[in-house]
């Protein structure tokens, strides 16, 4: 089985005299379901940072879909990133920009031919249950609407991996039912490895996921 992420020895800090995460060890296959759960402040958005090259590691080695994080080149981590579908929990939109041009936005960036672009995109937005708000901007949407639109926007360039940060946080049933079936589907479907930090694993999880939990700088998989 392919490994997506491997960590090894891993600290995380921002500081000489604090460490977030301590000397971790843990992988994650390809088309795994993860989510990870901790307090607030345990290091959840910190380890999300890191697997995208936010944040640099303070020690050990990380490797994601096979770039050695440790030492990166510039290069090398944009050419990773259009790989990944990030999500956080306050959107992030492009306020100017309508919600088709925000889902487009990662299709432009990957190169897509433009007839594909436009299929993709109108495939996502029934998917979150947008169509007829594509013309709209940000602003003028509610915020679960807001995040199903990142969260589209994160799925439409086929990614290999999702991150996403606590993307149900603040939404309504609805919302959040959507966002959970969007994740599911492209982890079944696409086989698109999915990592989500969250307070809640949702209940009605109709596929196989991998738990684990972040407390006093140690990652543990729960079973
Ligand atoms: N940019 C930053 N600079 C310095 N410290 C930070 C920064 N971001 C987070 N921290 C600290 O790192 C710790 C973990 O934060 P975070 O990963 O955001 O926690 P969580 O997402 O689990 O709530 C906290 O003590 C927080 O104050
Ligand atoms: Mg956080």
């Amino acid at each position: 089985m392919d490994k997506v992420i491997i960590a090894a020895n891993l600290s995380l800090s921002y500081s000489h005299d604090e460490t977030i995460i301590n000397k971790v060890n843990f992988s994650i296959n390809s088309g795994n379901f993860v989510f990870i759960t901790g307090a607030s402040g345990s290091g959840k958005s910190t380890l999300l940072k890191s697997l995208y090259g936010a944040l640099k590691p303070k020690e050990g080695s990380l490797v994601v879909g096979g770039v050695e994080l440790s030492g990166v080149t510039n290069s090398k981590l944009n050419f990773l990133r259009r790989h990944i579908g990030i999500v956080f929990q306050d959107y992030k939109l492009v306020k100017e920009w309508t919600i088709e041009k925000n889902i487009m936005l990662p299709l432009i960036i990957n190169g897509y031919d433009k007839s594909v672009t436009k299929n993709q995109v109108d495939s996502l937005l029934k998917h979150v249950r947008l169509q007829h708000q594509s013309g709209k901007y940000p602003l003028e949407l509610s915020g679960g609407e807001q995040q199903r639109v990142a969260m589209a926007r994160a799925l439409s360039h086929n990614p290999i991996l999702i991150l996403a940060d606590e993307p149900t946080g603040n939404l309504d049933d609805y919302s959040s039912q959507l966002i959970w079936n969007l994740l599911e589907g492209a982890n079944t479907q696409l086989k698109t490895t999915v990592i989500v930090v969250t307070h809640h694993i949702p209940q009605a999880m109709s596929i196989d996921y991998k738990h684990f939990h972040i407390e006093y700088g140690s990652i543990n998989e729960v079973n």
